[in-house]
């Protein structure tokens, strides 16, 4: 009886998990050789509400796979305390996941870097005494293990892995360790070493990568991470050729520009490396999302972490990108087994055109990639021509007909439009409470919590608990201390942060950094008294270091020294106010009080003031109506803190203007692409609008929006608006059949339509010297207007014949209205 019982669980336990094995040449499942195409979604950065329907828009985008890190610091935000609960739910998360129907690669790190604060270590971490980050310390290897021992248990405790019939597939350890590790000299091997075999003891039954380690132990897979790993070999012939992160845009940093990357170089990556033997490749982001709260690392990186991936930062498909990589994964897994099993030649077809050819006994599949970054080419492979431009991979899974050419996008363009709030009366104006913040206790005086003959480090200072921490010494002067004199300064060594001083209660100055130049001087004339004096500088963090060797200790907050400078005639007299007493206090009064969510404290209602720094202000408004995602439009605001019904929304810096050198240029998709290239919003703020997720919102009755500025603003402008999709347009060539989507909301109208050789980009298209018979507008007006979506073969056959002749390219360009 119980050896049938054994056997029955034993039976029914194969029979739902699966088994994930790899050779040379791809991963393998249930032994089926596998092509996947995988995509990024951290799951912090939007709302648990917001999970099911962007992974289900991965799905349909063609995605096998959902990558994300786990985030050490959110979960275990004090040692030994953990957090899973709302968008921390990785559990949750991951059974969205498998509810979709797809496979997931957990990224333990628990060091990821991923531009989240500090790497994703907890602060409390690098207050632990005796501890080395990232490297072979017993104090940090017990943490590290503890930590991820947590996680590995949760996952299998919920059947997660496939070994027990969950979706997770693969398992990471580390992050882009081999980046690095020169630095930690030999320590830092024996780290490898004791990472993998620390991973391999933890038995989660499906393999575990290292990512960018070219030395990964056996058996850790080496994998991957860039713009292109289509020339990455991994470090042993018995593993598969992995990419775990295929960068699809990058990030932003505050003062920085908008990167794009575009569809077609994306696409060209991807094609690119399945020609060369690829297995599985992510999109890193696929959707970037939202750094709520103080999560953002750099530091300098803005809340939008959008990265121009195929689903936006508020989830909206980014057309044409999302449909283009569509196509391509549909090709590429209709080739799975020729693919991932076939025997592969190659042949050079000269002028940087390659043609790569797999075959098994049921067929062949082709790629030709043209890698001149100029020069279009026409081949001829088995009697026939084929054209191949620039800087594009054509796929043919028959060897025959060309399916599919990374260059040539058929898939729509998307133009996004923010709509005003007209759930509220009178949109365009809010109105506003405020209140001063409290903090001049500790500017006047130098109070503090904690005193110290040492400028501190903020991250030892303040463990994380706040952006702010005011730094207070005291300073007595003579007539004739030899720095006394008419000309004097203060000048302080910062290390990147925000830096506001004051002097005996007088507001002197600030000063910041940009991101990757983050040491400065601050230095300005002073008046000070004789007798005693008070200097009081309050540091705000804009996220910790995330990035680098030994990137942890990497100085926050006020570095040091701090001088008084006395300037007489050509003599120059420093007194070094460094080992003074300093006295510490860590945050904000408001923060403390939260004025972000509580009601009861005293706002004033009348003559809100503006460009006042350390100003609260607080407005209620009603939810826009409908279910399209929201942001809140901060113009006019300086920097500082907002929340909508107590939630976080994060750190917000209209006012820091993107720096110049966007180019006038249209952005050339061909040639290597890095994140200074096709960049935008030169001159403008580095980010106005910030996202308000619905599920922060109550639908029914009032919501409060709280700022906390810093700087000084006016909100007089700040307002709710909602984003959707405004016009659709596609520009396809003959023999493709398009489709046309107002995604979820009708087709309104038909602002253009023509097929033949018509002109011009989205917005701007005109009709060339040759046109179809037929009215193209009334034609697609019939097949689309009134429908979410249509679809429509671009032929002769729907638009009659055209005078173009037969060496032109027909093309039919459509504009739709939403
Ligand atoms: C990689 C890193 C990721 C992310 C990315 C840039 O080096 O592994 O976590 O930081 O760079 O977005």
């Amino acid at each position: 009886m119980l050896l049938a019982a054994l056997l029955l669980f034993t039976l029914a336990l194969s029979a739902t998990s699966s088994k994930v094995t790899y050779d040379g040449r791809a991963i393998i499942i249930d032994g089926k050789h596998k092509l996947l195409v995988s995509g990024s979604i951290h799951y912090p950065r939007s709302t648990a509400e917001m999970w099911p329907d962007l992974i289900k828009k991965s799905k349909e985008g063609g995605l096998d796979a959902i990558e994300t890190y786990v985030f050490w610091d959110s979960h275990e935000p004090a040692r030994r305390e953990y957090d899973f609960s709302g968008n921390l739910d990785l559990i949750r998360f991951l059974k969205t996941v498998q509810d979709e129907g797809l496979y997931a690669v957990l990224r333990i790190g628990p060091y990821v870097c991923a531009e989240w604060n500090y790497g994703g270590f907890p602060v409390w971490l690098h207050n632990m005494p005796g501890v080395q980050m990232r490297t072979a310390n017993d104090v940090f290897m017990n943490e590290m293990k503890n930590f991820t021992t947590l996680i590995v248990n949760m996952v299998k405790q919920e059947n997660l892995f496939a070994s027990q019939g969950g979706p997770v597939i693969l398992a990471q350890i580390e992050n882009e360790y081999g980046n690095v590790m020169s630095s930690y000299g030999d320590e830092g091997k024996a780290y490898v070493e004791w990472c993998a075999n620390m991973a391999q003891s933890l038995h989660i039954g499906v393999p575990w990568i290292m990512c960018q380690q070219s030395d990964a132990p056996e058996p850790m897979i080496n994998t991957c991470n860039g713009w292109y790993c289509d020339q990455f070999t991994p470090n042993r012939p018995t593993i598969p050729k992995m990419w775990t992160e295929n960068w699809t845009g990058w990030f932003k940093s505050w003062g920085g520009k908008d990167p794009h990357r575009t569809a077609e170089d994306l696409a060209f990556a991807v094609a690119r490396f399945y020609q060369l033997g690829g297995t599985f490749q992510n999109y890193y982001m696929y959707h970037g999302g939202t750094n709520f709260g103080r999560t953002a690392g750099g530091p300098y990186i803005t809340t939008s972490y959008d990265y121009d991936a195929p689903l936006d930062e508020y989830g909206n498909l980014n057309q044409p990108k999302w449909g283009h990589l569509k196509e391509l994964h549909d090709v590429l897994h209709s080739m799975e087994d020729t693919v991932t099993r076939g025997n592969i030649s190659s042949v050079d077809f000269g002028n940087s055109v390659s043609g790569t050819i797999y075959s098994t006994e049921k067929g062949s599949s082709c790629f030709f990639a043209n890698t001149d970054s100029k020069n279009d080419t026409t081949i001829n492979f088995q009697g026939i021509d084929y054209k191949v431009p620039a800087w594009s991979v054509s796929i043919l899974p028959d060897c025959e007909n060309v399916v599919y050419n990374t260059a040539k996008v058929s898939a729509q363009t998307s133009v996004m439009v923010k709509k005003t709030n007209v759930a509220e009366d009178e949109p365009a104006a809010l109105s506003w409470s405020w209140r001063p913040e409290t903090n001049d206790k500790s500017i006047l005086f130098g109070r503090g919590d904690v005193t110290v003959n040492q400028i501190l480090d903020q991250k030892d200072a303040a463990n994380d608990l706040s952006d702010y921490l005011f730094y207070m010494t005291s300073v007595n002067l003579k007539e004739d201390d030899p720095v006394w004199g008419n000309n004097m300064t203060l000048r302080i060594a910062g290390s990147g942060q925000i830096l506001h001083v004051f002097v005996n209660g007088e507001f002197l100055g600030s000063q910041w950094a940009k991101y990757g130049v983050f040491d400065y001087v601050f230095e300005q004339q002073i008046k000070l008294n004789k007798g005693k004096n008070i200097i009081t500088l309050l540091s705000a963090t804009v996220g910790f270091a995330n990035y680098g060797s030994n990137f942890d200790l990497t100085q926050a907050g006020v570095r040091g020294p701090v001088e008084l400078v006395g300037y007489h005639d050509d003599e120059i007299v420093i007194k070094d106010l460094s080992s003074h007493k300093w006295s510490y206090k860590v945050g904000l009064e408001g923060l403390y009080q939260e004025l972000f969510s509580s009601d009861s404290s005293k706002w004033q209602q009348d003559n809100y003031p503006t460009n006042q720094m350390f100003t609260w202000y607080k407005s209620s408004f009603k939810a826009p109506l409908g279910t399209d995602p929201v942001v809140v439009d901060l113009i006019g605001l300086g920097k500082g803190l907002a929340w909508v019904n107590g939630n976080s929304i994060g750190r917000y810096w209209p006012s820091f203007i993107a720096e110049d050198g966007c180019s006038l240029d249209p952005c050339d998709y061909r040639g290597s692409y890095d994140n200074n290239k096709c960049v935008t919003n030169c001159g403008k703020p580095t980010q106005r609008w910030y996202h308000v997720p619905r599920s922060f919102l109550n639908n029914e009755g009032e919501n409060t929006l709280v700022l906390f500025e810093e700087f000084g603003g006016d909100p007089a402008s700040v307002n709710f608006q909602t984003i959707a999709i405004g016009s659709a347009c596609v520009s396809a060539e003959e023999n493709k059949k398009i489709e046309l989507s107002c995604q979820g909301r009708p087709i309104s109208a038909i602002k253009f339509a023509s097929f033949g050789n018509p002109l011009g980009t989205c917005g701007s298209f005109s009709s060339g010297t040759c046109e179809a018979s037929n009215d193209a507008i009334s034609i697609v007006e019939k097949a689309c207007v009134g429908q979410e979506s249509c679809t429509i073969d671009v032929s002769e056959d729907t638009f009659g014949s055209t005078t173009c002749g037969d060496d032109v390219i027909k093309t039919l360009a459509v504009e739709a209205i939403c």
